[in-house]
């Protein structure tokens, strides 16, 4: 290396040789499973009591107003991108959340994590992080960016309004999401961006299986937009695929044994982008 650098090959021929060392991206692994809502919550909407002793949960949850930023036409969504802000409790600032997600055929990771390779998303960027969401009966690599923006002039769990939201969004824009359809095609859209949500969710912590398990409640808007439909959902992370998968089977011989279990693969996040239908 010394001796062609001496001969005076430019750095831009060694370069290819190091972007070649990254190879697909690396994922952890998010199981997510759905509970029967009129099973596992009380008249108040709340947890029962059975269900927080048997996940060593607190009374206490942690509240979580999130809103996704699409177009009218879901334009981002449509090429497989969401934009969402978060305000969590007593959490410092609004966590702006930039995501794009394929879908894996047959359980095939490799193929879904070697094709985003060919889309460009590579082990050497680091500020991305690669999941696999594995949810009944589909699994989805997600890749996203997070970062945070001021709430200033916000309180409590209130999220920005449609134009800070927008202008939050844009200025952080990420170049992966701003130009993968052409040049600033992300924050183009953005321009028109409306707000799907928000929706006011309820986390609680517990622990199960020697890891930590969360269980939310998402109480999303019906389709016809007069009534709540209350989406729970259990989840547990993981490095690694085999924990993942026994993890996941355990937790399902459970909810099942309790009777608990929702055999369904609802993502909150597209019953949020189908019910609510914002037209300006
Ligand atoms: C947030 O802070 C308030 C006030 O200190 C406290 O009562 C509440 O329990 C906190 N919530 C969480 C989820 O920590
Ligand atoms: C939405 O909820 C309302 C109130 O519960 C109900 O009357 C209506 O039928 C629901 N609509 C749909 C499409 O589920
Ligand atoms: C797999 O993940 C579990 C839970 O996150 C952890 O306890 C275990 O040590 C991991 N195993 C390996 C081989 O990394
Ligand atoms: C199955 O459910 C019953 C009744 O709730 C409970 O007593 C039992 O411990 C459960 N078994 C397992 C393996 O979770």
């Amino acid at each position: 290396m010394k001796n062609l650098l001496a001969k005076g090959i430019s750095a831009a021929v060694i370069l290819p040789m190091v972007l070649a060392a990254d190879g697909p991206m690396v994922p952890d692994y998010e199981v997510h499973l759905l509970l029967d809502p009129t099973v596992v919550l009380g008249s108040d909407f709340k947890l029962t009591p059975t269900v927080l002793s048997t996940f060593a949960m607190p009374t206490t949850v942690t509240k979580i107003n999130v809103q996704y930023i699409d177009t009218v036409s879901e334009d981002l969504y449509n090429n497989g991108w969401s934009c969402r802000i978060r305000n969590i409790e007593n959490e410092s600032g609004f966590d702006l959340t930039y995501k794009w997600r394929l879908p894996v055929n047959n359980g095939d990771i490799n193929g879904a994590l070697n094709t985003a390779f060919s889309y460009g998303w590579n082990s050497g960027q680091g500020n991305y992080n690669a999941q696999i969401d594995w949810l009944y009966a589909s699994q989805t690599l997600s890749i996203q960016r997070d970062y945070t923006a001021s709430s200033k002039g916000y309180s409590g769990t209130d999220d920005p309004d449609e134009s800070d939201s927008r202008s939050m969004l844009e200025s952080n824009a990420p170049n992966m999401f701003n130009d993968w359809v052409s040049d600033n095609w992300g924050t183009d859209l953005l321009e028109s961006g409306v707000i799907y949500g928000p929706v006011l969710t309820k986390r609680s912590v517990g622990t199960w299986n020697g890891v930590e398990l969360d269980i939310e409640v998402w109480p999303i808007e019906n389709s016809s937009g007069t009534g709540i439909d209350y989406i729970v959902e259990a989840s547990f992370k993981t490095d690694n695929y085999t924990f993942a998968s026994a993890g996941r089977d355990q937790l399902i011989t459970l909810l099942q044994n309790e009777s608990w279990f929702l055999a369904d693969s609802l993502s909150k996040e597209d019953l949020v982008m189908e019910n609510y239908h914002p037209t300006s």
